[in-house]
C-alpha cells in the first residue's frame, strides 16, 4: 500500500485505506440487525434523504459559518462530507481525517460499535451567507442564488438570539437512535476544522407512536395531521421539490426553515383544555376537527355554529394554517420537540410569570419548493394573529437551500460549487 509508488495523493491513499481496512469499531460490511435499528435509508438519489423520509425519532442540527474565503475549500468540504455521510448512513466508517500528519486521527467509530445505522439520514443546506455576506459576493456565487431563496423578513414577536440564528451551512442528522445521530454530527463536524466553525446546534426528539399514528408535541396535541402526504408524488412535486424554475443546481432540492419555538409549558398546562382546543382549532385527545370524531375527517373552515360564528376560530392555529393551504401556501412539516434544560423566563401573557422554567418546545422544521409561497406568507399571518403566540416564542432558527441529491461518485452541491 505505497501511495508514493502509485503516484497517488495522500488523500487518495487515505481514502483507499478507508475502503480497504476494517476499523476497530465499524466494519466495512456491517452485520445489520434485523428490525428497525438495522434499517438503512439510501443516501444517494435524485433528492437528499431526510426530507420526505418518514421522521426518525431523533434529530441533531448543526449550523456552521464558513471561515475559508475560497470556493474550492467549500467544494472540498462538501465532497468530504458527502463521502463521509454516504459511509455513515450505511453503517460504515467514514474515510480517515486528513490533516496535519502529527494530528491526523483515524476515527475508529468505537463509540457506536454495536449500534446499527438506525435509518440515519444526513441532509445538507446552504445559507444566504454562501451567496452574499456583509454585502460581499465572497465565493462568486451571488448570481446563482435562487429567486425562491429570499431572506426571511422580521416577524412580530420573534426573539431571535444571534447565537442561535442563521449560519452559512446546516447539516440535519436524523436517526432512530440519539447516539447514532450525535456521533454522525461529531464525525462530520470535526472534518470541517479550519474551513468552517460551529455556530449553533440543536437536538430534537419525536416519539414513535406506532404505524400510522400521529405523534404529539409537548403541548399534548397531535402534530402532523394536516401535512401533505409524502407518498403522494404530485404533492411532493408541488409543495416540496424545487423544479424547472430553480437554477440547475437546486432542482430536486428543497428550502428548509428551522424555528426554535419555545413553549410556555407551565402556563399552557394551567389553561383549560377547552381553551387549548380553541387555540389550535382541533380536539386535543382525538385530534379531530370540532364536531367530528376522526383525526383525518375533513376540516371545514366555513362551518358556522347557531350564532353564525365559525366553529373553527379564524385566529386558531389551524384556522390560519389551513386557510393558507387553501390559498396554495403549503409546506411539508418535519418538526421535533426539544428540551434544553431550564432558565429564567418572563412570560408574554398574564399573569406574566417570572420563574425558572423548562426551556422546551418545538424545533419547527419545514421544507418547501419556494419560500415565497411557503413559510413566509403563512407565518406572516400566523405571527400576527395566531392564538398560539401567547404560548410560543421563536428564539432562533434560519433558512437554507438544500440542493438536490447526489449520485454515487458525485457530491452534494457540486453543480453550484463547480459552476
Ligand atoms: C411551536 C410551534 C407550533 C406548534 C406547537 C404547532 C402545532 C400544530 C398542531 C397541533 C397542528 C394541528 C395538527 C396538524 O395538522 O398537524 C398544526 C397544524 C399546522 N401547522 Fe403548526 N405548529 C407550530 C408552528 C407552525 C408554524 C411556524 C407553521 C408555519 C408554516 C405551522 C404550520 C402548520 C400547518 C400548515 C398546519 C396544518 C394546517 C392544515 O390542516 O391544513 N405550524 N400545528
Amino acid at each position: 500500500m505505497n501511495d508514493r509508488a502509485d503516484g497517488a495523493t495522500r488523500r487518495g491513499f487515505l481514502t483507499a485505506l478507508a475502503s480497504g481496512a476494517a476499523f476497530a469499531g465499524l466494519p466495512q460490511t456491517p452485520a445489520l440487525a434485523e428490525g428497525p435499528q438495522g434499517r438503512i435509508e439510501p443516501f444517494y438519489g435524485a433528492h437528499q434523504a431526510g426530507v420526505v423520509t418518514p421522521a426518525q425519532t431523533h434529530a441533531y442540527f448543526t449550523v456552521f459559518d464558513l471561515t475559508t474565503r475560497k470556493r474550492a475549500d467549500v467544494a472540498a468540504l462538501m465532497r468530504d462530507w458527502t463521502e463521509s455521510a454516504a459511509q455513515l448512513t450505511a453503517g460504515k466508517a467514514p474515510p480517515p481525517l486528513v490533516g496535519d500528519a502529527d494530528y491526523a486521527v483515524e476515527p475508529d467509530g468505537v463509540e457506536i460499535s454495536g449500534l446499527d445505522p438506525a435509518r440515519l439520514t444526513i441532509t445538507f443546506g446552504f445559507g444566504p451567507g454562501l451567496f452574499e455576506k456583509d454585502g460581499r459576493d465572497r465565493f462568486g456565487l451571488k448570481s446563482l442564488r435562487p429567486e425562491a431563496f429570499v431572506d426571511l423578513p422580521n416577524f412580530p414577536g420573534e426573539q431571535l438570539a444571534p447565537a442561535r440564528t442563521g449560519g452559512d451551512l446546516i447539516v440535519q442528522y436524523c436517526a432512530d437512535n440519539p447516539q447514532v445521530a450525535f456521533h454522525a454530527a461529531r464525525a462530520l463536524g470535526s472534518r470541517a476544522y479550519g474551513l468552517a466553525s460551529l455556530r449553533w446546534v440543536q437536538s430534537g426528539f419525536v416519539s414513535d407512536y406506532g404505524p400510522g399514528k400521529t405523534p404529539r408535541n409537548l403541548m399534548g396535541f397531535k402534530d402532523g395531521t394536516g401535512n401533505p402526504h409524502t407518498d403522494n408524488p404530485q404533492d411532493m412535486h408541488d409543495v416540496v421539490w424545487a423544479g424547472e424554475e430553480a437554477p440547475a443546481w437546486m432542482r430536486g432540492g428543497s428550502y428548509i426553515v428551522v424555528r426554535r419555538a419555545r413553549m410556555a409549558l407551565e402556563h399552557w398546562e394551567r389553561t383549560k383544555v377547552a381553551f387549548q382546543e380553541q387555540t389550535f382549532g382541533r380536539q386535543k385527545r382525538s385530534g379531530a376537527p370540532f364536531g367530528k370524531d376522526g383525526e383525518f375527517d375533513a376540516l371545514d373552515l366555513d362551518a358556522k355554529d347557531g350564532d353564525g360564528n365559525p366553529i373553527i376560530p379564524e385566529n386558531s392555529h389551524v384556522g390560519i394554517a389551513h386557510r393558507a393551504a387553501e390559498g396554495g401556501m403549503r409546506v411539508l412539516r418535519r418538526s421535533y420537540s426539544y428540551n434544553d434544560g431550564a432558565n429564567v423566563t418572563a412570560e408574554r401573557w398574564p399573569p406574566w410569570r417570572q420563574a425558572m422554567e423548562f426551556d422546551a418546545g418545538l424545533v419547527f422544521v419545514c421544507f418547501q419548493r419556494d419560500l415565497r409561497t411557503g413559510f413566509i406568507p403563512i407565518f406572516e399571518n400566523m405571527s400576527r394573529f395566531d392564538m398560539m403566540n401567547q404560548f410560543v416564542t421563536n428564539t432562533g432558527g434560519g433558512h437554507w437551500a438544500c440542493p438536490g441529491g447526489a449520485r454515487e461518485g458525485d457530491y452534494v452541491g457540486r453543480a453550484l460549487l463547480e459552476a
